[in-house]
């Protein structure tokens, strides 16, 4: 069964208007952080409360928060990642489009915590309907007050800009993030320092996911205990998984963490395709390696996925039916990553071109047995060597299908054609 918390609204038709959301208890949690919270008390509940990024990593959001310099005369700042890129992703966008107040509210409660008065809202571009919905609402939020000089009385002051990105996936990492909002291309930074204490302008600041500031209303109105009741020991919470691929009923499904993940595909997501026999899945977007039927016992909590081997990620889901070429798999997000590498670091903006090509010629028929070595040895080579993780992202899938199905492309290079074909295959131009 699912906990829709997030996501209780989002079949409201009306719930992007403020009038909507504003019965719905939206901006009731704001009032209470102007009258009754101090900064550091918030960030304390945060903490205690055990939420963790949704964005990919799982980094806990209060300790984030935490490592803003109090002491700075520099301006702080807030970003709301919207990029939300990572190929199978698409819960973001259910909250921008069905409830996005909610995350104007988390934005506001996130930017009084680490004493922002300007906050960013950086959406990917193909986003149309949730950019003009996240600007409607942040308009309608300044008419009631919630926004701009001295709110509500409170002697605090808060804008918040939208800034509309080109498109690129890369855009979603946070230091390359912050280089496109500063007008520049999009290209990652060396870490440390981390923007929580350099980033954008060279100030401190914050970077967190839509997700993840949707869940702080919740936390101030219900409280951390509360919060930290949901999920398991470490994982705290629900999470909007993603479910696509091959299941009778893919879509968005929250779920508290340590949901089974038979219990999302079999059940909620309604089982494989015309029945046939599960080969793998992707459990945290396409960056994240993946698991074998035998795995499907698996919890879906940070801690549990890793054991069985693999991420929670972003949360979608990728399933894949006994009939589906594990090398085509593998070709497409090569390709994918080859597309969205920003070219700055010489491993990945190479590699990433070496191994779409490798894989392609692969799955054409002309591939040679030592091409799976060389493979493997361009993935090393990415993995580890490149300023941002998108380096480690391309090499995953790569590394993760050979190891689980060498025997596959072995079979493609010795009969120069696949022994198994999906029925949805597309060729990669
Ligand atoms: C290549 C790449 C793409 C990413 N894309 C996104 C994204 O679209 N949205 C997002 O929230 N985080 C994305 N991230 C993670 C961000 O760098 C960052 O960790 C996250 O926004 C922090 O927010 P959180 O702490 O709330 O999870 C991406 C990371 C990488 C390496």
């Amino acid at each position: 069964m699912e906990t829709k918390l997030l996501s209780q609204f989002v079949g409201d038709p009306q719930q992007h208007s403020i009038e909507r959301a504003i019965e719905h208890g939206a901006y009731q949690a704001w009032q209470k952080v102007l009258k009754e919270i101090a900064p550091a008390d918030l960030i304390q509940i945060v903490k205690d409360s055990g939420l963790r990024g949704r964005g990919g990593a799982g980094f806990p959001t209060g300790m984030k928060w935490g490592f803003v310099p109090k002491e700075t005369l520099k301006p702080k700042y807030l970003c709301c990642n919207a990029d939300e890129s990572e190929p199978g992703t698409c819960k973001d966008r259910v909250l921008l489009e069905g409830d996005p107040h909610a995350v104007v509210e988390g934005m506001m409660i996130a930017s009084y915590a680490i004493d922002c008065h300007t906050a960013f809202f950086y959406i990917r571009g193909e986003y149309d309907v949730g950019q003009v919905r996240m600007s409607k609402a942040i308009d309608d939020a300044y008419a009631k007050g919630f926004l701009g000089k001295n709110i509500l009385g409170s002697g605090y002051d808060l804008d918040i800009v939208v800034h509309r990105g080109g498109g690129a996936y890369i855009c979603g990492e946070e230091t390359a993030l912050l280089s496109s909002l500063e007008g520049d291309k999009g290209l990652a930074r060396l870490k440390p320092p981390f923007p929580a204490v350099e980033g954008l302008y060279n100030c401190p600041t914050i970077i967190n996911n839509v997700e993840t500031l949707a869940n702080l209303p919740h936390i101030v109105m219900k409280g951390a205990q509360w919060f930290a009741g949901l999920g398991t020991e470490k994982s705290k919470g629900t999470r909007i998984f993603s479910v696509s691929g091959h299941v009778k009923n893919p879509g968005n499904y929250e779920l508290e963490l340590g949901y089974s993940l038979r219990d999302l595909v079999y059940g909620l997501a309604g089982g494989i395709l015309d029945d046939k026999p599960l080969k793998a899945i992707i459990p945290g977007g396409s960056s994240t390696p993946l698991l074998l039927p035998d795995k499907i016992d698996t919890k879906l909590d940070f801690e549990s996925v890793a054991a069985a081997g693999s991420m929670l990620g972003s949360g979608a889901v990728i399933v894949i039916h006994e009939e589906t070429c594990i090398v085509w798999v593998a070709e497409i997000l090569a390709h994918f990553y080859m597309h969205e590498s920003c070219g700055k670091c010489t491993p990945c903006r190479q590699g990433t071109g070496w191994m779409y090509e490798i894989l392609r010629r692969i799955e054409a028929g002309h591939g040679k047995m030592e091409d799976i070595d060389t493979l493997l040895d361009i993935a090393d080579n990415i993995e580890g060597n490149t300023i941002c993780p998108l380096g480690d992202a391309a090499a995953v899938p790569v590394i993760s299908t050979v190891k689980l199905f060498r025997d596959e492309y072995v079979y493609h290079i010795e009969h120069g054609k696949c022994k198994v074909r999906s029925q949805f295959r597309l060729r990669v131009k």
